[in-house]
C-alpha cells in the first residue's frame, strides 16, 4: 500500500480515537456529577426575547453554572456587544465550554470558579439553571452583591422571597419537576 493511504488512515484512526476520548469523558462527567441539563434551544429563545425586553443596553452578562457553555455561547452570538462570563465548579465542564468558544471563535470568559465565590458586582444580567437548594443562599448573595436594577432570570428554581416580574412557561409539562423549563424574571431592588 502507499505510504499516503497508511498516513490518511492514522489520521482517520486518531480523529476518531479524540471523539471517542472526549465522549466518554463528557458521559463519565455527566454520569458522576450530575445536574447536567443544558438549557433547550426553546428556553434560549425566549431568554434572549426577556434580555431585549429589559435590558437591551446591558454590558455584563454571567451565567452562573454555566456547564458546557450552551448559554454563555448562544448569548455571546446573539448579542456580541455583552461581556460574557461564565462560571462552574466543574474542570471538565470549563474544558468543553471553552474548547467550543474556540471551535466557534465567540470571545467569553470562562472560569472553573464556585458560584459563591463569583464577583458579580459590575454584573447587569445573571442567569442560573441550578438545584433548588441553592436558590435560597444564592438569593442572599445576589440581595448583598447585585446593583439595583440588574436583570435575573432563573430556569426551573427560583427564590424564597424575591418577587419575579415575569414566569415565563417555555415547555409542555413533560416531566415531574415543579417548573421544568419556566423562567422566572426579576428585577434587583
Ligand atoms: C443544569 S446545568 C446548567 C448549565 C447551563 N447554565 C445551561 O443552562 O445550559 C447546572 C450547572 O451548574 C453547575 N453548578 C452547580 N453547583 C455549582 C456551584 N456551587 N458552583 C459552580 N457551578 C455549579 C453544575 O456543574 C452544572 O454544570
Amino acid at each position: 500500500m502507499n505510504i499516503l493511504v497508511y498516513i490518511v488512515l492514522f489520521a482517520l484512526l486518531f480523529i476518531f480515537s479524540v471523539f471517542v476520548v472526549l465522549f466518554l469523558v463528557v458521559s463519565l462527567d455527566s454520569l458522576l456529577r450530575r445536574h447536567d441539563l443544558p438549557t433547550s434551544r426553546r428556553a434560549m429563545r425566549h431568554l434572549v426575547k426577556i434580555i431585549s425586553q429589559y435590558k437591551p443596553e446591558a454590558a455584563n452578562f454571567y451565567d452562573l453554572g454555566c456547564g458546557r457553555g450552551t448559554v454563555v455561547l448562544h448569548i455571546k452570538g446573539e448579542f456580541p456587544h455583552l461581556k460574557v462570563y461564565g462560571t462552574d465548579n466543574s474542570a471538565v465542564r470549563i474544558f468543553f465550554a471553552k474548547l467550543k468558544a474556540m471551535l466557534l471563535g465567540r470571545r467569553v470568559k470562562l472560569a472553573k470558579q464556585d458560584i459563591f465565590k463569583t464577583n458579580l458586582r459590575d454584573a447587569d444580567i445573571v442567569y442560573t439553571y441550578l438545584w433548588y437548594d441553592l436558590m435560597p443562599p444564592l438569593e442572599k448573595k445576589l440581595q448583598a452583591e447585585l446593583r439595583k436594577g440588574a436583570l435575573v432570570i432563573t430556569n426551573t428554581s427560583n427564590f424564597p422571597n424575591w418577587k419575579p416580574v415575569k414566569k415565563v412557561i417555555t415547555c409542555p409539562k413533560v416531566t415531574k419537576l415543579p417548573d421544568f423549563e419556566t423562567l422566572f424574571v426579576y428585577i434587583k431592588n
